[in-house]
């Protein structure tokens, strides 16, 4: 079974340069197809050593399942990061609680299930870490970001050689001051939960890559991954609409980070846009879980 629970020691050999994949939000059944039929290829091709995905949106548009967890695993993503709809399918929660290479929001409550960081050893050696925090404004109540992460980096940078930061929140402003807050503590900070990515990747002054948002895995062709017509309707009539996932335009949206494990410094930040030119005839297999009806903020 992939993914079990196990210690790491810290890489043997920290000299050396690691390549690492963050992709954006992956919606549905689109996002999940386009991951198993490219991602293998790409990592193989551009010598990837690590990918992290933002999982929220895997199962149905929200949350995510322990089958679709596993399947994501087997295409080759190595840590899954969550967001607002971390918890939407509630059966997700015995993974969230077993497995470390997947995490909710760090500054949460305490006592939600799971970890709000994640830790893979790559084949290299070095040990990669992701925490995954949530933003607050234009979002539901949470902790203290900053408070959140002051607290954790000092355990997880003795698990890890170089650690990632999934900045999940809705407004820019929020994203931005957390780079500048981690720069020189981390690897990368990278945003997600808006769906779009932005065209402000860059090294930080201290060495930390940064990018606003690293955009959606899934179909474009679409309002944040949703059909056009049914988020107009309810957009226009103020009235409760199912929220079906799009089709057309799907793509893997992220970055590609080098970062040296042993100065825990980035040297390079590059977007990547992969796209393909397929059809989904149907948004929701058996691992989507129930389709979510009602307006769904994304
Ligand atoms: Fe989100
Ligand atoms: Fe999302």
């Amino acid at each position: 079974m992939p993914g079990k629970m196990v210690c790491f020691d810290k890489g043997e050999r920290t000299d050396m340069k690691l390549k690492i994949l963050c992709i954006g939000d992956l919606v549905g059944r689109p996002g999940r197809r386009i991951v198993s039929q490219e991602l293998n290829v790409f990592i193989k091709e551009h010598n990837i050593d690590c990918v992290i995905a933002n999982g929220e949106n895997a199962a149905g548009g929200s949350g995510i399942t322990p089958q679709i967890y596993e399947k994501l695993l087997r295409y080759g993503v190595n840590l899954i990061t969550l967001g607002d709809h971390a918890f939407r399918k509630r059966e997700i929660i015995g993974t969230l609680e077993s497995q470390q290479d997947i995490s909710r929001p760090l500054n949460l409550s305490e006592h939600s299930a799971g970890r709000g960081y994640g830790i893979y050893k790559t084949a290299k050696g070095p040990v990669v870490g992701v925490a995954n925090l949530i933003g607050r404004i234009f979002m539901k109540p949470a902790d203290c970001p900053y408070s959140a992460i002051d607290k954790l980096l000092p355990s997880l940078n003795q698990k890890c050689d170089i650690v990632f930061v999934d900045m999940h929140a809705e407004a820019t402003s929020e994203k931005i001051a957390m780079g500048h807050y981690l720069d020189g503590r981390v690897g990368c900070v990278f945003g997600t939960h808006t769906h779009v990515v932005t065209a402000d990747e860059q090294i930080l002054p201290k060495g930390t890559a940064y990018i606003t948002d690293v955009g959606m895995t899934g179909p474009h062709e679409s309002v944040l991954g949703r059909g056009v017509d049914s988020v107009l309707k309810s957009f226009r009539t103020g009235m409760p609409f199912a929220f079906e996932i799009a089709k057309n335009d799907i793509r893997i949206n992220g970055i590609v980070v080098t970062v040296d494990a042993s100065s825990k410094k980035a040297e390079h930040i590059e977007r990547l846009r992969l796209e393909k030119q397929y059809h989904e005839e149907s948004a929701y297999d058996s691992d989507n879980g129930k389709p979510q009806y009602l307006n769904d903020n994304f």
